[in-house]
This record gives structure tokens, C-alpha cells and sequence, in this order.
């Protein structure tokens, strides 16, 4: 193993492939400054948490930049055509954040996630039909994509024949986030949010009028005892993280679960045998490919996280990914193990004030999608010669760019 000084972390090739990096970090140096940027990484399970359940030091704040790093002004020119940025639900901090969750948590009430499950596995199961019969095909544009787009697009009020958009809205709210794009894309992307926004603003106006049976006329009802609602700027800002997380993230759990599953035939002969196994082996996919590989903080004083020095104003990675593959947590972590114990440990959907509010939609989703699937066909496989597993660049967010199966119907 290498020493970690000798990884670039942005490097393209570390950043496809993360997980030896991550080993070494946790193995050499848990708390790592990268030199002379005010970078510090946290990669072990026990420094993940340390960090992310103490938001009075460790702040979510992140302004309009990524990552604390302030956009170029092509891309703040842009945006300026746009809402105000508010930063609300992940990137604010309590007292703030205890209100923005207390109105969104009653648009994502449990109640209103379990009444979703016979309408999720209607879409699941419509979506296999479609593309049942083709024998060979590329299951994330098929499945993994218009899965949770379809009900995260249905819950925000927008037709489906706006779809298109809404998934390239997506896209290029998600693109900026990697770091890794061009100015002349970061200026695309930020046109794209505005139009979002935009659109965004006048559903808002429909459903003040008429509001209907969903998310979004919920968040707009929400109201606490003496505080205010939510105006437009908060809203849309919420709708934002609703587009990237409520979407990408699944779509990506969905496409690394079935790969998972298809590189360990034994595991998948034990679901298959076993469909009760199934909401497991979702929790053990998304601790060993975590679609939110890292997130960040920002120190709000001089402190410590595993007793290595943090100076106020440093910028800290939390790297959920390598949280997920620590063996003092999990024995033998690189292994896919649908029965494993304790994979719920993982913190994939975070932990503490900022755990993900979408958790229990994402579980049922996935659940479903593969309920669904697995029900529907006798084989499942991966079309040999025709998977290269090459995952969108991005430091963030971990996705596959394709992934082609071979079907059998049931
Ligand atoms: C596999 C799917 C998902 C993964 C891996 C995931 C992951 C995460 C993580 C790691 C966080 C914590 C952020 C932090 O520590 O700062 C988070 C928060 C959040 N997630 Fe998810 N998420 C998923 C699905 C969803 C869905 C379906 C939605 C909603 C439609 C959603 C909405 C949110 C929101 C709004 C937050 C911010 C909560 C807060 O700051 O209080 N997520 N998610």
C-alpha cells in the first residue's frame, strides 16, 4: 500500500476507484490534511461520527459553494437570474435547520411514505414489463433512473411529460457537486437550476390554488406553532435537494445493488431464495458503494476529531465511503454479505441532525425495485464483454454510467 501523501484524491483514476485510498487513509492516517489547502479528511467510522453528530463544531453552512470553495463569477452571473440562494435543510445549521426539518419531516411523514407503496410498485412493475422481454439492455436508463425520478417528479407535481427536463435539471444539479466539470458546464448547470427554479416557482403558485394529495402541497401547508412558512427561496432551495437526492442517489443504489448482485451469484441465489433478505441486502449495498461517498463541514472552532488538531475555518471531508469499509465495524468489509449483521451500521444516509429525511423513501424504493425485478425474472446476469463499471466522475456522488444484463423471464 502506498503512503496516502502519494494519492492525489482527485486524481481521476482514485476517484474511480477510491476504495485502496480510503484503506490507506484509515490505516496511516485517520484525520488527514491535505497539504496546504485547509483540507482535512475523515475516514474512519468512529471520526465520521465524531464529526458529524456535533454540528456546534463542526457547520453544514456552505454558502453558494461547493464544498466551501466560492463559484467563478461566470457562474455566480448566471445563477443571479435565479432565486436567492438560501441555505436550508443540508446546508444550514440548528436553530435554523431544527425548523426547516420540523416542516419538511411533516411533508416526508412516515404515513405519507407507506401510502406510497402500492403506487411505487405499480411504477416498478410497469417499468419491468416494459423492458422484460428485450433480453439484453442497459438497466440504468431502463430502471435505475426512471424509478425514483418518476415518483420523486409525480410527489413535486410535475408531468410526466416534462420528464425529460426534470431529469436533465437533475443531471446538472448534480454535475457541479463532483468538482470536476468545466467553467463553460458550470455556467450550463447554473442556467439549468434557474430554469428549474423557475418552473419550480410557478408549480408552487398551482398548488397554493389547488393543492393536491402530495409532498409538495404538504411542504407548502406545513406550518409550526409560531414560525413562519416556508417562503419561495426556501422552498425551492428544499426542491433542489429533493431533485438531487431523491433521485440520483436511489437511481445510483439501484444500479450498484444489481451489480453487486450479479458479480456475487451465490448472494443473489440467497435473495432469490430468500426475498425477505431484500431490504438487507439494499442496506449492504449501499454501505459497500454508498452513493454519497463524502459530504463536507466546516470547523467552527479551534477543536480536535480523534485527538488530531482542526483550526477554526477548516473545511473537513467526511468520507461516508470509507466509513462504510472500516473493519473495525465491519469484519471483512469489502465483502458483499446480504446477511451481514450489522449492516444497517453504515452511514450512508449520514447520521445525527442531518440524517437523511428521504432514508425511508429510498429503503422502500429499492426494496421494491428489487422485489419487483427479481419476481419477474428466472435469471439475471451481467451481458459478458459489455461492462467497463465506469462510474460519472464525481468526489461526491458514486454512480454507474451503464450497467448491461442479460434478462430471463420468470
Ligand atoms: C440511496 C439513497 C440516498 C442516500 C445514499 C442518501 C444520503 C444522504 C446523506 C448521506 C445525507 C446526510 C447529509 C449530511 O450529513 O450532511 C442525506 C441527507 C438528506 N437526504 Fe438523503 N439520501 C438518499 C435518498 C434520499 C431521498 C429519496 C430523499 C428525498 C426525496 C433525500 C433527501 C435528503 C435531504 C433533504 C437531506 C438533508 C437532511 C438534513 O440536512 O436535515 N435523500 N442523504
Amino acid at each position: 500500500m502506498k503512503p496516502v501523501a502519494e494519492y492525489n484524491f482527485l486524481d481521476p483514476a482514485v476517484v474511480e476507484n477510491p476504495f485502496e485510498f480510503h484503506r490507506a487513509l484509515r490505516e496511516q492516517a485517520p484525520v488527514y490534511e491535505v497539504p496546504g489547502i485547509g483540507l482535512f479528511l475523515v475516514s474512519t467510522h468512529a471520526g465520521v461520527l465524531e464529526v458529524i453528530e456535533d454540528p456546534r463544531r463542526f457547520s453544514s453552512k456552505s454558502g453558494p459553494a461547493v464544498g466551501g470553495m466560492a463559484p467563478p463569477a461566470e457562474v455566480i452571473a448566471a445563477m443571479s437570474k435565479g432565486y436567492p440562494h438560501v441555505d436550508t435543510l443540508i446546508t444550514s445549521d440548528p436553530p435554523d435547520h431544527i425548523r426547516y426539518r420540523s416542516l419538511v419531516s411533516r411533508a416526508f411523514s412516515a404515513r405519507r411514505v407507506a401510502g406510497l407503496e402500492d403506487y411505487i410498485r405499480g411504477v416498478a412493475r410497469d417499468l419491468v414489463s416494459s423492458f422484460l422481454h428485450e433480453g439484453t439492455l442497459d438497466l440504468v436508463p431502463a430502471y435505475a433512473v426512471p424509478l425514483p425520478l418518476s415518483v420523486i417528479a409525480d410527489q413535486l407535481g410535475v408531468p410526466r411529460s416534462d420528464m425529460a427536463r426534470f431529469k436533465k435539471w437533475s443531471d446538472d444539479a448534480v454535475a457541479p457537486l463532483g468538482g470536476m466539470i468545466s467553467l463553460e458546464r458550470s455556467v450550463e448547470c447554473a442556467e439549468s437550476i434557474v430554469e428549474f427554479q423557475h418552473y419550480m416557482a410557478s408549480i408552487i403558485e398551482e398548488r397554493r390554488a389547488d393543492p393536491k394529495d402530495d409532498i409538495l402541497s404538504d411542504l407548502i401547508e406545513a406550518r409550526l406553532d409560531g414560525a413562519e412558512p416556508l417562503n419561495v427561496p426556501e422552498m425551492l432551495s428544499i426542491l433542489q435537494q429533493f431533485l438531487v437526492a431523491g433521485n440520483e442517489t436511489t437511481t445510483n443504489l439501484i444500479a450498484s445493488a444489481t451489480m453487486l448482485l450479479c458479480q456475487n451469484r451465490d448472494q443473489l441465489a440467497l435473495v432469490r431464495a430468500e426475498p425477505a433478505l431484500i431490504p438487507n441486502m439494499v442496506e449492504e449495498a449501499v454501505r459497500l458503494e454508498s452513493p454519497v461517498q463524502s459530504l463536507f463541514r466546516l470547523a467552527t472552532e479551534d477543536t480536535t476529531v480523534l485527538d488530531t488538531k482542526i483550526p477554526k475555518g477548516a473545511r473537513i471531508v467526511v468520507m461516508y465511503a470509507s466509513a462504510n469499509r472500516d473493519a473495525a465495524v465491519f469484519p471483512d468489509p469489502d465483502r458483499f454479505d446480504v446477511r451481514r449483521e450489522n449492516a444497517k451500521s453504515n452511514l450512508a444516509f449520514g447520521r445525527g441532525e442531518h440524517f437523511c429525511i428521504g432514508v425511508a423513501l429510498a429503503r422502500k424504493e429499492a426494496a421494491i425495485a428489487f422485489e419487483t425485478l427479481l419476481g419477474a425474472t428466472r435469471d439475471l446476469r451481467l451481458s459478458p464483454g459489455k461492462n467497463d463499471f465506469a462510474h460519472v466522475p464525481s468526489f461526491i456522488l458514486r454512480g454507474l454510467k451503464q450497467l448491461a444484463v442479460d434478462l430471463t423471464p420468470a
